[in-house]
Order: C-alpha cells, then sequence, then structure tokens
C-alpha cells in the first residue's frame, strides 16, 4: 500500500507540473485493482450480528490525481456474497452540502452497514467538493467546483466496471445511494451514464476507459434543478410569505418576481399523470395534493396520531370499497391513495380502524412545514447578492477555482449586477446544464438508470415538493420503473426505513 501511495504521487507531481494531459493507455493500465491488496474487518449491526468482510482502501480512482485527500474509494467485500458473480455493488456518495466527501468506512446505522449485512459488496467514494483545496505554486485552487463531484462519482463507476472482472459482484448492477445534495448526486449519476457532455472532463482526469452507467438511482431528498428550484420554492411557499415566514416587502418582491416565472416552467416539463392526463400550473396543486394524502393516509394506516389543526382532511368512518382496500383513482372523491408508484404489495392493507383521508388545505399545511422550519429567504438557492451578500452552498459550488461564488440562474445574476440584460457565461450556461438531472430524462434514454428509488420527507422543507415530484414524474412518464413516496413526518434526511429499501433492492434484483 505504501508503494502504491507513493508511486500515486508520482502521479500528482506529473499532473502538477507537466500540466493535465489525457492518460495515456499505460497510466490507465494502472487503474488495475488489486484483488489481494486488502485487510480483514468487521461490524457489529445493531442487533449484535458481526458481519465479516474484506476492506480495500485508499484506492485512487482516475491517473492524473488532482486531490489525494478525495479521488479515491473504498471497497467492502462482505464474506457470504448475496448471488456471487451478480451480487450488486452498493455505492453510497455521503455528499452533503455540495461539500467534499473522502472515502468513508461502513456504518452499522445506514445503508452501508446493512448493504454489507445483506451480502452486497460496498463502495464508498471520495469526490471533491465546494471546499476542497490544493495549493498550486503557492495559491490556493479551489478543486470541487461544480461539475467535479459529480465526475468523481463517474470516475469511481468508471472504475469498478473496467476492473468488474477482478472485484466481486457485478459492475452491471451498482446501485448509487445519496442524500440532499448526495440525492441530487445519485440522480444525475442515474440520469447521465455515459452521457458525452461529460467526455472532455473525464478524459482530462484520466478516468479509466470504461462505462459509468448504474443500474439503480436511491435519491433520499434530492436538492436537484437547481436552477429553477428557487421559482418552484416561492410558487408553493409564497401562501406563508404574509405569515408564518414573515417576509419583509423586499423579500415578498423578489418572491412574487419567482413565483412568476414558475408555471411556464412547469407547463414546459409536459408532465402526465398516471392516467396520462397532462399536468399543468393549473391542476399541480392537485397533483401533488395526492401525494401528501398518500403519505398522510399511510401514516393513519400504520397507527400515527396526525393533529386536526395542519390540514389535514379526514373521514372518520371507512367509506364502501367493497371488500376491496381504497385505491388510487377508484373514486371521484378525493380520496386517493398512493399514486401507484411503488410496486405492487407494499402499501399494507387498510386497517378498518383507521380515518380516511380525504383531502388536505393545502396552504395550511405548507404553513404547517414551515412553522416546524422556518423556511429559506428567497431567493432559496441562488441567493448571493440578491437580497444579501451571502452564498449558499450552491452559490460555492458554481464558484470558480479561485474560490469565489457565482450566480448560477439568470434572475440572480440580473438582480445582483442591477443590470436587466446581463446573462450567464457560455461557461456557466455549459456547468448549469450538466448538473442538473431534468436535462436527460427522456423517454427509454439509454443514459438513464432503469431503477429509481425516490424519497422527500412530507416535511422537508429544504426544497420545494415540485423537485422530486416532477424527477420521479419525469422518470416514470420516460418509462423508468419509479418507487416514490413522501414519507409522513420526516423532515430533510436519508437512509431512514431501510427495511423498505432493502426490500426494494430485493424486488429489482432478484426477479431479473
Ligand atoms: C443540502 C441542503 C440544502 O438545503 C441545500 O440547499 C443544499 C444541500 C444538503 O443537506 O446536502
Amino acid at each position: 500500500m505504501a508503494l502504491f501511495r507513493f508511486y500515486n504521487h508520482l502521479i500528482i507531481a506529473s499532473a502538477i507540473f507537466g500540466g493535465i494531459a489525457s492518460a495515456s493507455a499505460a497510466e490507465v493500465g494502472k487503474l488495475s485493482f488489486c484483488p489481494d491488496n486488502f485487510n480483514e474487518a468487521s461490524l457489529t449491526m445493531p442487533t449484535g450480528e458481526t458481519v465479516k468482510y474484506k476492506a480495500y482502501e485508499n484506492i485512487f480512482y482516475v491517473t492524473n490525481i488532482e486531490d489525494s485527500v478525495y479521488q479515491t474509494l473504498n471497497l467492502y467485500v462482505p464474506e457470504n456474497l448475496k448471488s456471487g458473480d451478480s451480487t450488486p455493488v452498493f455505492l453510497r456518495t455521503y455528499i452533503g452540502g455540495y461539500m467534499a466527501s473522502a472515502a468513508k468506512t461502513p456504518s452499522p446505522s445506514d445503508a452501508t452497514g446493512r448493504a454489507l449485512k445483506e451480502g452486497y459488496v460496498v463502495c464508498i467514494p471520495g469526490s471533491r467538493g465546494a471546499n476542497s483545496t490544493v495549493t498550486r505554486n503557492g495559491k490556493t485552487v479551489y478543486t470541487g467546483i461544480a461539475p467535479n463531484g459529480l465526475l468523481d462519482l463517474k470516475a469511481a463507476i468508471r472504475y469498478l466496471r473496467y476492473n468488474d472482472t477482478l472485484i466481486p459482484g457485478s459492475s452491471e448492477r451498482i446501485i448509487i445511494d445519496g442524500t440532499s445534495a448526495g440525492g441530487a448526486m445519485s440522480a444525475l449519476v442515474g440520469a447521465t451514464g455515459d452521457r458525452p457532455e461529460y467526455d472532455e472532463y473525464l478524459l482530462k482526469m484520466g478516468t479509466a476507459q470504461s462505462s459509468d452507467k448504474v443500474f439503480a438511482s436511491v435519491c433520499y431528498c434530492p436538492i436537484t434543478d437547481l436552477n429553477h428550484a428557487d421559482m418552484e420554492y416561492e410558487w408553493l411557499y409564497g401562501c406563508t410569505n404574509s405569515g408564518v415566514r414573515h417576509l419583509n416587502a423586499d423579500q415578498a418582491a423578489i418572491s412574487n418576481e419567482l413565483a412568476a416565472e414558475c408555471p411556464a416552467y412547469i407547463n414546459s416539463l409536459n408532465l402526465k399523470d398516471n392516467e396520462g392526463n397532462p399536468i399543468t400550473a393549473d391542476n399541480y396543486k392537485e397533483y401533488l395534493k395526492t401525494f401528501l394524502i398518500a403519505s398522510a393516509h399511510k401514516a393513519l394506516e400504520e397507527g400515527c396520531e396526525i393533529p386536526d389543526t395542519i390540514g389535514i382532511i379526514r373521514y372518520a368512518e371507512r367509506p364502501d370499497f367493497g371488500d376491496r382496500p381504497a385505491r388510487a383513482g377508484k373514486d371521484n372523491r378525493d380520496r386517493r391513495g398512493a399514486p401507484s408508484f411503488g410496486p405492487a404489495g407494499m402499501r399494507p392493507r387498510i386497517n378498518n380502524n383507521t380515518d380516511f383521508v380525504t383531502g388536505i388545505d393545502l396552504n395550511k399545511y405548507l404553513s404547517y412545514v414551515a412553522s416546524v422550519t422556518p423556511l429559506k429567504t428567497p431567493p432559496a438557492f441562488d441567493q448571493y447578492g440578491v437580497l444579501i451578500d451571502v452564498p449558499t452552498p450552491e452559490n460555492n459550488v458554481f464558484g470558480n477555482s479561485e474560490g469565489n461564488p457565482a450566480n448560477f440562474t439568470e434572475f440572480s445574476l440580473r438582480h445582483r449586477l442591477h443590470d436587466s440584460k446581463a446573462s450567464l457565461s457560455e461557461d456557466m450556461v455549459r456547468r448549469v446544464f450538466i448538473m442538473n438531472t431534468m436535462n436527460f430524462i427522456s423517454e427509454n434514454a439509454t443514459s438513464v438508470a432503469p431503477h429509481w428509488f425516490i424519497r422527500h420527507g412530507a416535511k422537508d422543507r429544504d426544497t420545494s415538493f415540485l423537485v422530486p415530484i416532477n424527477l420521479a414524474t419525469k422518470l416514470k412518464n420516460s418509462g423508468f420503473d419509479v418507487n416514490f413516496f413522501l414519507p409522513w413526518n420526516r423532515p430533510h434526511s436519508g437512509d431512514y426505513n431501510l427495511d423498505d429499501l432493502f426490500g426494494w433492492i430485493d424486488s429489482i434484483t432478484d426477479n431479473e
């Protein structure tokens, strides 16, 4: 391992002094996985069960290493592989806040430990982010500006695929999992496999020359669609501006301006509901309600208490559905069940004693969400220089390599510069484009993973509910397998309900 490290430092030196050149065939050859280079380790699960595994750590996944702290991956192979050579590889990114994330070890308390216990191969790559720096020629260089964190994840996947015959399990079955900014990265990796837009960057990094497609993408509360997220936030939460949100006049004016841009965006997506009916800005809120109602309904079935004060409207008697449980769209009243995104059988049978959620007072519910965690002030994402100078994580990740933040929407740029004609640079337009999952989803696109698991908590206000709903709906409309839900009473968080997640992973892998 020490020698390996030394060798890689030579490459770093060559990257620094010789400039970043495309990787030669000989260098790429150095990306070979060493099957004998492991330590034995184990972890104890909360149940007391011990899981033994081989740990392969600190593996560089590119040859032109810019940041030796982050551009490595760790790989863990359990003693008992779930299904031999076809065992899936569970790849967990710990990116949060668009920050850098070093390769980690598996944890018994999240999906990595659970994946090992289930017998999956686990990969935990590091990646550069908004705060990662190196010193070059005496100057601090920010290494993780967009799209570099994403490129690192792609490079790690290419490494796994390049070494498929040497690494146990199947790199044809990579399942990527992430939360929040990591959920956005998981979505991006899931939607952009082998897309040519990234080739030039990946070539310069000296990635393995192989595919970066994945089999499935697990996205907890993905903070994605960044260049529309401000308008989506204000369009949804504008109803709270003069109430619980307490915006001042300047903030309210920005909120209204942003909200006004959202209907055209919603309409441009050409989304459809499960019955094929168009979803437009006019009926979008009814569509959103179906997901919140399904969430509240499931919570009631599971015995949760829902206060009467938060806008959930219910019906105390079991309506007459004959012998069958209530189903989505079976009834004209606003009493729909889960909008059929989940696989059949995942919802428990309706209990005769539960109340039925018949509707939702959306403004009241949104005010409740805003009262639990104060909303972001407008603009929620591209905030830098509009009403305050403070950059958000998004402004930082779209910043430059000198560490200066940047605007990534024309709306905020124009407000900051007080110039109604200011426009984003060509380079920024390109970076924003390749950092937005929504740009890559189209009918049966081969770059898109076939399977998707998307969760966003029903009281998560970090981004608008429109963001995950649009993502899930666009994927579903485009022919992909999508399991989507807004879990009740969940704030901004990830890797919860692991039985659900691993049940779903079984369902997409065992039946193939
Ligand atoms: C994260 C949360 C945010 O609200 C945001 O804007 C970006 C990232 C996060 O938790 O990763």
